[in-house]
């Protein structure tokens, strides 16, 4: 009979499941080539692997204009000053996503608004969108949770009612498909992070895409201290920051964007096995998927029930882990319940002071997001769909261990428990 290796058991593996990220000698060549250039800081003036991979991520989206910066927020920060977020305006978004969503939004001076997810998807449900719209109400920030686009047709159709902008975070969502369009072509402008974690990475990095020209070079001058293209050096027509991609960082990324299609097209294989392999747990369920939707598979969401072994998510992350099965929680509770959003005493003034109306966020909210976060929403990091099937397998083995060992669930609920208190 196996134990659990967090009780002291053999751990089902000892070798990590999955790599990541995946850096080979077309990186390091690529890097070296702009070394020897010897031009590593890229301008609006002068740039070479910035501009030409601003170009081909442009053209992978099927959008006119790509305007890289240095991560995925400041990616949020430039795209809602350029479509106009300013003192009290009102933006819609997820509780369910990042803490950046959020704060890029008070970054501008806006008051973030949260609307409910959906279960399925655990993206933002546009039912939800509609009943918090004010006059007040400027944007919508929509994320691709995992990489499944949210409901995009009818998201659209609210906006263009309302009159409101909508911006996709897709740092999740490099080359998901929403109805045969690529998700970042789909709203009036659309971010991707390149950050460490994600389905192409130089460590950091972030890039707006648009077919709004206008709107691309508003964010190609706020990136850069505000400069303009047709305007000497030392011009600084608007407020801006210095959220420049540098030259290594695009070197990187042109290499990592010619590999992403296949690295893609096995997760999604991969991802399409495993759920069917997993249809035999009752307490762990695959994510679903819309059938007019292509997953990136950024992460691979698994609903889990806690009735069916007694024991909480948190619990059985560890005991997975231990294992050698690099399960997550995923996220703990909605954003609006970290002090940014849930202490007052935190919040900057400004803008809640335009209101003339109270906001409070905290517990209640959102009950589906809650939900998620504290009882049912884990995941596995999508790099484990990269890992050869015959580790892959490994997943199902650790949850049959699970199964077998289930009278020991109780004793690593309580270790768990005692390691916790003071
Ligand atoms: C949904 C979402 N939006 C935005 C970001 C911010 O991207 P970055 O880390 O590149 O700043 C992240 C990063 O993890 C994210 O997951």
């Amino acid at each position: 009979m196996p134990r659990l290796a967090l009780l002291g058991g053999e751990p089902l593996r000892r070798k990590p499941l999955g790599r990541w990220p995946l850096i080979g000698d077309e990186e390091v060549g690529a890097v070296e080539r702009v070394l020897r250039r010897g031009k590593l800081c890229a301008t609006m003036y002068s740039s070479e692997e910035v501009a030409k991979f601003e170009e081909e991520f442009a053209a992978v989206v099927g959008v006119k204009r790509a305007v890289a910066v240095s991560s995925g927020t400041a990616a949020l920060d430039v795209v809602l000053r350029a479509i106009g977020v300013r003192l009290g305006d009102e933006v819609i978004t997820t509780p369910y996503t990042f803490i950046a969503t959020a704060t890029s939004i008070l970054h501008n001076h806006g008051v973030p608004v949260f609307a409910d997810v959906e279960p399925a998807t655990r993206n933002i449900d546009p039912r939800e969108i509609e009943r918090r719209i004010t006059e007040r109400t400027k944007a919508i920030v929509v994320v691709h949770f995992a990489g499944h686009p949210a409901e995009m047709d009818e998201i659209m159709e609210i906006a263009e009612r309302h009159g409101l902008y909508v911006i996709e975070d897709a740092a999740h969502a490099h080359l998901a498909e929403y109805k045969g369009r690529m998700a970042g072509s789909l709203g009036h402008a659309a971010i991707f992070s390149f950050q460490e974690s994600k389905n192409m990475t130089a460590g950091e990095g972030g890039i707006i895409t648009t077919d709004d020209e206008e709107l691309a070079e508003q964010c190609a001058s706020l990136r850069e201290h505000g400069r303009r293209r047709d305007r000497p050096w030392y011009y600084h027509e608007v407020l801006g920051w210095n959220y420049r991609m540098t030259e290594i960082q695009a070197a990187i990324l042109r290499v990592q964007l010619r590999r992403l299609p296949k690295l893609t097209e096995e997760r999604r294989r991969n991802a399409r096995y495993l759920s069917k392999v997993l249809e035999e747990f009752e307490f762990l369920s695959p994510p679903r998927v819309a059938p007019y939707v292509k997953h990136a598979y950024h992460l691979y969401p698994l609903d889990y029930q806690p009735s069916v072994l007694g024991i909480d998510k948190h619990t059985l992350a560890r005991v997975l882990q231990a294992e050698g099965i690099p399960l997550s929680e995923g996220y703990c509770w909605p954003i609006y319940e970290n002090p940014i959003f849930s202490d007052p005493s935190r919040m900057p003034e400004v803008p809640f002071k335009v209101l003339g109306r109270e906001v409070r966020y905290g517990r209640g909210l959102c009950p589906v997001a809650e939900k998620l976060c504290y009882e049912t929403g884990m995941w596995l990091p999508g790099y484990v769909l990269n890992a050869p099937r015959d580790e892959l397998d490994d997943v199902a083995r650790a949850l049959e261990k699970i199964n077998r060992c289930r009278d020991e669930l109780a004793e690593a609920s309580r270790l768990l428990a005692s390691q916790h208190s003071p």
